[in-house]
């Protein structure tokens, strides 16, 4: 009778995951924050945007999505003028993942967008689109969108606006709590397996940064973290003050630094857990504001000469590092990006040019007339880094041979004059290609780029991974594993050559690439075949002992997402999965002698793909049954 009770209790915790476990529900979550089929004519919760939205809300029986009635919002005079719902009147709470979603018609063709908006500690608004969607005239729904904010962002609220003034209907609209998963403590940190490698990194913004489970996740797998936008120049420069500056002492020369509260945010977390930062990035032609450039320090003034942008550059870099080292003494800036993605695929410099005007463009180009100004930026760098900070030369299709020859070019007369340390490979891969099977790069491209910068006698770090598989495509997780262990095993290769491997993010959901799945873990936090791809056979020491992560993934050769044997979820082999082979197997789970699997019915049973045989796999099989999962 022993075993009934555990088989209960496996088949049970089958069934509570099947309801959506495992998550634990946040404080928050408690019942829906704001849920409505305007059925009840009350549109008070939303209000109009700013002093002069001229719009006019009012509940309205006309052609409603669902139901009677719905919401009109008439008479708008711009785009962004539209309903708008107050997130602290919601009682909502910083560090807490929220899902809104609505239906929305526009009167005529339109982008509509789902927005935030909220102030900085400097009373400054900001306004982040989360989601768009065009309406021809008809309903559509914005889907489940979902979005969190930080402890720094006052007077939060989300809105609707449009491409332009057209008369916009809202319905059934839904904010709630997004569930909170927990992370997988029983795989290995990936941290732990690579530590006689490389150091394992993300990168992650501050929004990103605010959920526990993000940070479970970064503290178990990652030592070393990017922040993922707060170090760009654009959050880095105070205009407000390099203005008043400039007024009071007629010097137009010396931009100043300040670190904002989402920069804070992430740089706290740094500090109070001890891991060290990947700085990044000084000097960019994007997420720079033009006004840095100008002789005004306005977008409207007119480009500088290069004498006064060289002392720009240098006050800049300056002011950086004085306040990183005034704030944050103890956060251990180990790399720096002094440069980022300053040559062309084919090995030129970019356009001339305002980055707002033409995406490509450069308004360091524009100033110095070519890339003249990389070598005074990693002198500047040099300068005023701390000794022990590490500098690199960042960029992206770093394997594209034009490109290629002018950073090898570049990075040695650079290393000739001692004033750089290494090369960032940012490895933003795709495991699908226009549609095809084929990856870019191939795994042979890549590691011949990792060949010819580690001849360069430079440390390499591989700064941005992440590797993204088009939906439609079949098969895409299952490519997506042998592509990363491909990837991976060549990074090992090389492993003398490179002192860190970040990814750019931390779960797929939060990515800049996030349609197409880029990353090691999915949006619940597990661990997806990608992850069990690269830590794959290869010995790790903890401190408690010496442990060989196993294979897990079939050979690079085949195609199958089903065991070669047979019918995923077939325990007892017999052609069917049903609750028998369940039952099955949460009795082998639970240790129940009786309970015999044969080999073939092992294979079959490892449902999920992952290590072993777990109540994990009951979880899958009950899913497979339940048509959750094929
Ligand atoms: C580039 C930049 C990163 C980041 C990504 C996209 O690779 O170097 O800072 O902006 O694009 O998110």
């Amino acid at each position: 009778m022993k075993h009934t009770k555990k088989v209960a209790a496996a088949l049970l915790s089958g069934v509570l995951a099947l309801q959506g476990a495992p998550f634990l529900n946040p404080s928050a979550a408690e019942g829906d924050l704001y849920v409505t089929d305007f059925e009840d004519g009350n549109v008070e919760a939303f209000s109009k945007r700013g002093d002069e939205d001229t719009s006019v809300i009012a509940s309205c029986t006309e052609d409603a999505h669902g139901g009677s009635t719905c919401m009109s919002i008439t008479g708008r005079s711009q785009g962004w003028n539209g309903p708008s719902i107050s997130l602290e009147s919601l009682g909502c709470e910083p560090g807490v993942q929220y899902l809104a979603s609505a239906w929305v018609k526009m009167k005529w063709y339109n982008t509509v967008r789902l927005s935030m908006q909220y102030t900085d500690e400097d009373g400054q608004p900001h306004y982040d689109n989360l989601a768009s969607i065009q309406s021809d005239g008809k309903w559509v729904q914005i889907p489940e969108t979902k979005f969190s904010f930080t402890k720094n962002m006052k007077d939060v609220s989300i809105y609707i606006e449009g491409s332009d003034d057209a008369d916009m209907w809202l319905d059934d609209f839904s904010l709630t709590a997004a569930p909170v998963y927990k992370i997988q403590d029983d795989i290995p940190g990936l941290k732990d397996v690579y530590h006689d490698y490389f150091k394992i990194g993300g990168a992650v913004t501050a929004k990103e940064l605010s959920p526990s489970s993000t940070q479970d996740l970064i503290l178990k797998h990652y030592n070393s973290l990017t922040l993922g936008n707060e170090l760009k120049p654009e959050n880095l420069l105070d205009q407000t003050a390099t203005l008043a500056y400039y007024e009071e002492t007629g010097d137009n020369t010396v931009p100043m630094v300040k670190l904002n509260g989402a920069a804070k945010i992430i740089l706290d977390f740094c500090r109070d857990h001890d891991i060290p930062v990947r700085g990044h990035v000084l000097v960019w032609h994007s997420q720079t504001p033009y006004w840095f450039f100008t002789d005004d320090f306005t977008p409207e003034g007119t480009l500088v000469d290069k004498d006064t942008m060289l002392k720009r550059m240098e006050n800049y870099i300056k002011g950086v590092f004085e306040v990183l080292e005034a704030e944050y003494p103890d956060v251990d800036f180990y790399a720096w990006d002094v440069v980022n993605e300053a040559w062309e695929d084919g090995g030129q410099p970019r356009q001339k040019g305002k980055y707002e005007d033409n995406n490509g463009s450069s308004a360091w180009v524009a100033v110095f007339g070519d890339n003249s100004f990389i070598e005074p930026a990693f002198e500047y760098a040099r300068k005023y880094a701390p000794k022990e900070t590490k500098l690199y030369y960042n960029d992206y299709n770093e394997y594209m041979q034009g490109k290629q020859e002018a950073i090898i070019k570049m990075a040695t007369s650079l290393k000739e004059k001692g004033l750089i340390d290494g090369i960032g490979l940012q490895s933003h891969l795709n495991v699908t290609n226009n549609g095809t099977t084929d990856p870019f790069p191939s795994v042979q491209m890549y590691e011949a780029a990792l060949k010819k910068y580690a001849e360069l006698g430079l440390d390499l770090q591989v700064t941005e991974l992440d590797a993204t598989y088009t939906a439609t495509v079949a098969n895409g997780e299952k490519l997506q594993a042998e592509y990363y262990s491909g990837i991976m095993d060549a990074i090992v290769k090389y492993k003398d050559s490179i002192s860190a491997v970040v990814f750019w993010g931390t779960t797929d959901d939060q990515s800049w690439r996030k349609e197409n799945f880029p990353l090691l873990f999915d949006e619940k936090y597990q661990a997806k075949p990608c992850f069990d791809s690269i830590i794959d056979g290869i010995t790790y020491t903890t401190t408690a002992s010496t442990s060989t992560t196993s294979k897990t993934t079939t050979s690079s050769t085949s195609s199958e997402t089903t065991p070669s044997t047979g019918l995923r979820g077939d325990v007892n082999c017999d052609n069917s999965v049903d609750v028998s082979d369940a039952v099955l197997l949460a009795r082998f789970v639970a240790e129940d002698k009786t309970a015999v699997i044969t080999e073939s019915g092992k294979e079959n049973a490892d449902a999920n793909n992952k290590d072993g045989l777990t109540s994990d796999d009951v979880v899958t099989i009950l899913r497979i049954i339940a048509k959750l999962e094929k």
